[in-house]
C-alpha cells in the first residue's frame, strides 16, 4: 500500500490486541500500519502519520525487556495515543516513580470506568447507552479541583482491562480524564498542550462497550483524519499481498459456496488468473442441487470451478467405519486432505488459499489457547503447501459487505450454512451408506421446500434433519413396520456460538411429519428446539 495513505501509524509494543487496533482503524475507515518501536521513528519522520498509537503490551516499564520506544517519537508534534502500557511508558518517561504495581497482582476482565466526557477522546460516549454514575464515590476524591459541573459530564462506560502495572501520578501539565469506578486507578489522561493522549483499558477491543467511538475521536477529533478507506481498498490490498506470497507459485482454493471461500475465491480469481485452480469436491454428503447451486454462483463470481465426483464412495467407505461423531470428521477430514492432495500434485500448486475467518480458527483450538471445541474439515489440515489465509483477520459482516462488491450477496445471503462433513453428521447411531444418505437428502429437500412454501425458510439461521439410526416400531398400511425416526431442528442466530430454538407451528409440523413418513423406513418424526447451550446446532 502506498504510505501516502496512511494516516495512523500503531507502534507495537507486543500487546495480543495490536492487530485489532488496526483492524478497528479499518472498520472505520482510515489506513494505518504496524511497525515494531526500533522502526517506528524513523517511519513517522519520513511519512509524517497524522496520530500515532502506542499499542499496549506484556512488559512493565521496569523489565529489561521493555520495548524500546525512541522517546524521539514526541517530539513529531503529532498526536500520541497511548493504550495500556503505552500510556504508563507516558507517565514513566516523564517520571521514574510513576508507576505501580496493580495491587491483586494483575487487573484482567471487565471494569466500569467513569470518563470525562468533556475530553475530546470521550465525546459522545454520554450520548450512547452509557449508564450515569453516582459521582458522589469518587469524583470529588479524584478531580477534586474541578468544579462541580463535572459530575454532569461524567459517564460510566463498561471497559476491558489487562494490566499488571498502573500509573500512579500523572505527569505535570496532565489531566486525569477517567478513572476506575471507585477510583483507585487512573484509567484516562491527557495533555493538549502535548498533544498526548492515554487509557489504561483497552477500547479497540470488544469487550469496551464503547462502539468504537475513542478511537474514532482519536482519529478524527484529535489527528484530523479524514475517511479513505472503503472495500475496494480491502480487495486491492488482499490481491496484492496474496500475489507477494505467491510469488511464482500457485494456488488451488476449494470452494463450498460458503460466503467465505466463495467471496475470497470471486476476489482472486481475476487477480491470478491460471495461477489460481478453484474447484469443488462432491464429497456424496452435500444438499440435492448443491452442486448446481455452487456451480450457479461461481459463475456468477467470475470464478472457473471444477467440480470432483470420482470420490463419493471413497468418502462413504471410510466414514461408515465409525458412528463416532470425531472419528467420522477424521476420516472425513482424512479423505478430503487425500483428494485435496491428488487435485493439488495434478495441477502443480505451491499453496493452499483458505477462507478461514479467526472465529473458524478459535473454534478449532488454532488460535491462542482456546480449547478444541471440534475440529473444522479445513483448519491444519497437512497437505504439504504452504497456507495462504487472507480473510483471517476479517469479521464475518466484513466478508459479506466484500461479497456484496461481487453482487453475490443476494445470492450467497438465502443460502443455509451447511457443514463441511455435511450429511455425514446428520446420520446418527449407525453406520453411514448410500441409502441412510438419500433419505436425508431428499428429506432435507422436503422440509425445505416446506418452510419456503410457508415464508419462513429465510427467518430460520439453519434446519438441520437428522436421522435417529435406533428402530422404533410403526404402523404403514396394514402392518407393523420397525423403522428410522427423523428429526427436524430449527435455530435462530447471528453467529452460532449461541442458538435459540426457531419454534415450528403446529401446522408446519404436521404438514412436515406426513411428508417425510411416506418413506417407507420412518415412522417417526421428532422435533428439536432445544438452545445452545446445552445442545449444539448439529446433532454432533
Ligand atoms: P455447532 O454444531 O458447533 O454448529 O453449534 C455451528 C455451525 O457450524 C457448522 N458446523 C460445521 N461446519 N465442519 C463445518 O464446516 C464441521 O465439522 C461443522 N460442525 C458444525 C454448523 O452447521 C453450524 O452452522
Amino acid at each position: 500500500m502506498e504510505n501516502s495513505k496512511i494516516q495512523i501509524l500503531i507502534v507495537d509494543l507486543g500487546s495480543q490486541y495490536t492487530q485489532i487496533i488496526r483492524r478497528s482503524l479499518r472498520y472505520l475507515g482510515f489506513h494505518s500500519v504496524i511497525l515494531p518501536p526500533e522502526a517506528s521513528l524513523k517511519w513517522a519522520g519520513e511519512n509524517k502519520p497524522k496520530g500515532i498509537i502506542l499499542s499496549g503490551g506484556s512488559a512493565s516499564v521496569y523489565d529489561a525487556d521493555m520495548p524500546k520506544i525512541p522517546k524521539e517519537i514526541l517530539d513529531f508534534n503529532i498526536p500520541v495515543f497511548g493504550i495500556c502500557l503505552g500510556m504508563q511508558w507516558l507517565a514513566y518517561i516523564n517520571n521514574k516513580n510513576s508507576i505501580q504495581a496493580v495491587k491483586t497482582g494483575k487487573s484482567y476482565g471487565p471494569v466500569e470506568v467513569a470518563v470525562d466526557t468533556r475530553s475530546p477522546l470521550f465525546k459522545g460516549l454520554a450520548e450512547k447507552k452509557h449508564k450515569k454514575i453516582n459521582p458522589h464515590t469518587f469524583f470529588f476524591e479524584v478531580f477534586p479541583k474541578r468544579s462541580k459541573s463535572i459530575k454532569k459530564e461524567s459517564v460510566g462506560v463498561n471497559a476491558w482491562s489487562s494490566h499488571g502495572d498502573s500509573v500512579k501520578n500523572v505527569p505535570k501539565d496532565f489531566s486525569i480524564t477517567a478513572t476506575s469506578k471507585e477510583g483507585s486507578v487512573i484509567e484516562a489522561m491527557e495533555s493538549a498542550k502535548k498533544k498526548i493522549w492515554a487509557v489504561q483499558f483497552h477500547p479497540e477491543v470488544e469487550q469496551t462497550e464503547d462502539e468504537n467511538i475513542i478511537l474514532n475521536n482519536f482519529a478524527v477529533k484529535i489527528c484530523g483524519c479524514v475517511k479513505d478507506y472503503d472495500k475496494k481498498d480491502v480487495i486491492k490490498e488482499i490481491r496484492e499481498n496474496t500475489k507477494k506470497i505467491l510469488g511464482v507459485g500457485k494456488a488451488i482454493i476449494g470452494v463450498s459456496g460458503g460466503v467465505d471461500s466463495t467471496t475470497l475465491a470471486a476476489i482472486l480469481a481475476p487477480a491470478l488468473g491460471d495461477k489460481l485452480k478453484a474447484f469443488m469436491i462432491d464429497t456424496g454428503g452435500m444438499r440435492r442441487d448443491e452442486i448446481g447451486k455452487v456451480k450457479e454462483i461461481a459463475q456468477k463470481a467470475g470464478i472457473n470451478l471444477e467440480v470432483i465426483d470420482k470420490y463419493k464412495n471413497k468418502f462413504i467407505e471410510k466414514i461408515s467405519q465409525s458412528i463416532n461423531a470425531e472419528e467420522k470428521r477424521a476420516h472425513f477430514r482424512a479423505v478430503y486432505g487425500e483428494v485435496f492432495r491428488e487435485v493439488a500434485k495434478s495441477y502443480g500448486a505451491t499453496h493452499m488459499l483458505q477462507g478461514t475467518l479467526a472465529t473458524d480458527l478459535i473454534e478449532s483450538g488454532s488460535a491462542g489457547n482456546s480449547t478444541l471445541i471440534k475440529t473444522h474439515h479445513n483448519v491444519d489440515l497437512d497437505l504439504g503447501l504452504k497456507e495462504i489465509m487472507p480473510l483471517s483477520d476479517f469479521f464475518k459482516f466484513e466478508v459479506r459487505e466484500l461479497a456484496r462488491e461481487f453482487g453475490l450477496d443476494k445470492l450467497l445471503a438465502n443460502r443455509q450454512p451447511f457443514p463441511g462433513p455435511g450429511l455425514y453428521l446428520r446420520i446418527m447411531g449407525v453406520p453411514v451408506s448410500a441409502e441412510l444418505l438419500e433419505i436425508v437428502r431428499e428429506a432435507d429437500y422436503e422440509v425445505a421446500e416446506i418452510l419456503k412454501k410457508y415464508n419462513i425458510y429465510d427467518k430460520i439461521s439453519q434446519t438441520i434433519v437428522a436421522l435417529l439410526g435406533i428402530n422404533t416400531i410403526g404402523v404403514k398400511g396394514d402392518g407393523r413396520v420397525y423403522g428410522y425416526s427423523l428429526v427436524v431442528r430449527t435455530v435462530e442466530t447471528t453467529d452460532f456460538m449461541t442458538v435459540k430454538g426457531f419454534y415450528l407451528s403446529k401446522e408446519i409440523c404436521e404438514e412436515i411429519t406426513s411428508v417425510l413418513t411416506k418413506h417407507p423406513k420412518i415412522v417417526r418424526v421428532f422435533y428439536d428446539f432445544t438452545p445452545k447451550p446445552p445442545a449444539t446446532t448439529e446433532f454432533e
